[in-house]
């Protein structure tokens, strides 16, 4: 007689090294610190550090589009894994910003609430620091409510699940998920571009495309706004720096084949 167990509410979070990185990443690394030069940071879960327009995905370098590839790569992968193999047929939209650490500067806890898929990309991951193992670190809470507070054999409950970034490393995880970064204290800058996705199926892109509605400092998109976000000029490209960006912005979009593989 066996115990038969399930999984219950599993929560994945997938990792890509993509190969090679190291010219893309170079590219991507200039570009960012030139812009880093141009403005200063947009506030965010950041505290310290730059944080740049939501809007990377904007741009025309190669090196981007790379980056893009990759990304719609790993995000298509995503929903394979959450819903099936080609069980998806729709428009995928995101939206990416840069962050640069530098001694110092940390992301405090927090969660993508306006999306179903975020992530970064590690351009760049600074240096380790012998003496703050955790520099740099990011942290997942485990999001079971009330788990810190049991104990049990082998302390299964309320572990942070962590990724020490590498460059090259793209990390997919579902935007609900509450995530951290431990305050960064290595030579030179740690550089990542983080991102938000979200996904419309075919016969919702056709609904109708009301107003994106303001909620609180987000923007609250339901599945049949999508078709209105990812064309939405509610939010400029060109806005100035400094200038608060609400969070539902989704300057590219990618169509999903049935068969892609
Ligand atoms: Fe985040």
């Amino acid at each position: 007689m066996e115990l038969e167990l399930t999984p219950a509410f599993p929560t994945l979070i997938g990792q890509l090294w993509v190969p090679d990185p190291e010219v893309m990443n170079r590219d991507l690394q200039a570009l960012i610190l030139a812009e880093e030069a141009e403005y200063s940071s947009l506030g965010r879960s950041n505290v310290g550090g730059w944080h740049s327009r939501p809007d990377f995905l904007n741009k025309t370098d190669p090196a981007v589009s790379s980056f893009k590839a990759w990304l719609t790569w790993a995000l298509r992968r995503m929903i394979h894994a959450t819903a099936g193999e080609n069980a998806f047929q729709g428009t995928l939209s995101a939206s990416a910003w840069a962050t640069v650490c530098r001694a110092g500067a940390y992301h405090a806890p927090h969660s993508h609430p306006d999306s179903a898929w975020s992530g970064v990309y590690y351009v760049n991951p600074g240096s380790d620091n012998r003496e703050q193992p955790l520099s740099g670190v990011l942290e997942f809470l485990d999001p079971r409510a009330g788990v810190e507070a049991v104990t049990a054999p082998g302390d299964p409950y309320g572990e942070p699940f962590r990724v020490r970034p590498q460059a090259g490393l793209l990390v997919v995880f579902p935007s609900w998920l509450h995530h951290w970064v431990h305050p960064y204290s290595g030579q030179g800058p740690r550089i990542a571009i983080s991102f938000n996705a979200t996904a419309a199926p075919v016969a919702e892109l056709k609904a109708p495309t009301p107003e994106l509605r303001p909620n609180g400092s987000a923007v609250a998109v339901s599945a049949s706004d999508l078709s209105a976000a990812r064309h939405s000029n509610a939010i400029s490209p060109s806005a100035r720096p400094g200038e608060k960006l609400p969070c539902g912005f989704f300057p590219y979009a990618v169509d999903l084949q049935p068969h892609w593989h």
